[in-house]
């Protein structure tokens, strides 16, 4: 059986070396069918893109040739990244910085992957808040089911950082929606879907 994360996400996957030294499997979404989620919501492509926790800048670098205005932010930053997502950094399109430290993001599709699994209850209010001008909020991280799934399926869910917040699903609907989110459970993509409310 393969391991579990390329079952949940068998579309994109690609390794890189952390600040650990170790070489990890990142698994993501691309962002050609996130802009096809925000096409089918809004009747038009994404124009401008952010990644909160860009890494080595795969998901940004893919989204700017796509022809979208692209940038993100990561807390931390890898000690090697190739060549050609070097510019990214250098040209601040990626930040190193915490989304915390941000003002509100602008720009019409967020993505996050993984990343609001690493903040406190409370942080994860503060940041929800940063994205309340986007349009789509995209989010995949891992939840207790997948926990289960992935130890019935004889695996361990590992990753380099130590993730806070591992909930049920439906704990993490309810905490969109209470952030001012309309949230849905994109099952084909594996992926939280979350519009802001916006007050009429
Ligand atoms: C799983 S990686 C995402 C990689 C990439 N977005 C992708 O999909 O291929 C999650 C990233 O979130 C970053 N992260 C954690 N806390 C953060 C924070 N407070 N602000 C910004 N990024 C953060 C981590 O450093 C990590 O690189």
């Amino acid at each position: 059986m393969p391991h579990y994360y390329y079952q949940k996400y068998p579309y994109l996957n690609y390794n890189y070396r952390d600040t650990d030294g170790f070489i990890w499997t990142m698994f993501s979404i691309p962002p050609e069918m996130l802009v096809a989620e925000f096409a089918n919501t809004f009747g038009r492509p994404p124009k401008t893109f952010f990644d909160c926790g860009a890494a080595t800048g795969v998901i940004v670098w893919r989204a700017e040739r796509m022809g979208m205005d692209a940038r993100g932010i990561d807390i931390k930053k890898y000690p090697y990244q190739c060549s050609c997502y070097d510019e990214l950094f250098k040209n601040g399109k990626i930040q190193i910085k915490s989304i915390l430290d941000s003002e509100p993001i602008i720009a019409d599709l967020v993505f996050c992957n993984g990343t609001l699994t690493y903040f406190t209850e409370d942080e994860l209010a503060q940041v929800l808040d940063k994205f309340r001008p986007c349009k789509m909020l995209c989010a995949i991280h891992n939840t207790t089911e997948d926990v289960d799934a992935a130890k019935a399926n004889g695996d361990e869910l590992t990753t380099c950082n130590k993730p806070r917040l591992i909930r049920p699903r439906q704990w993490w609907m309810d905490t969109f929606a209470q952030n001012g989110f309309s949230p849905r459970y994109a099952a084909h993509l594996q992926c939280f879907c979350a519009t802001p409310v916006r007050s009429a």
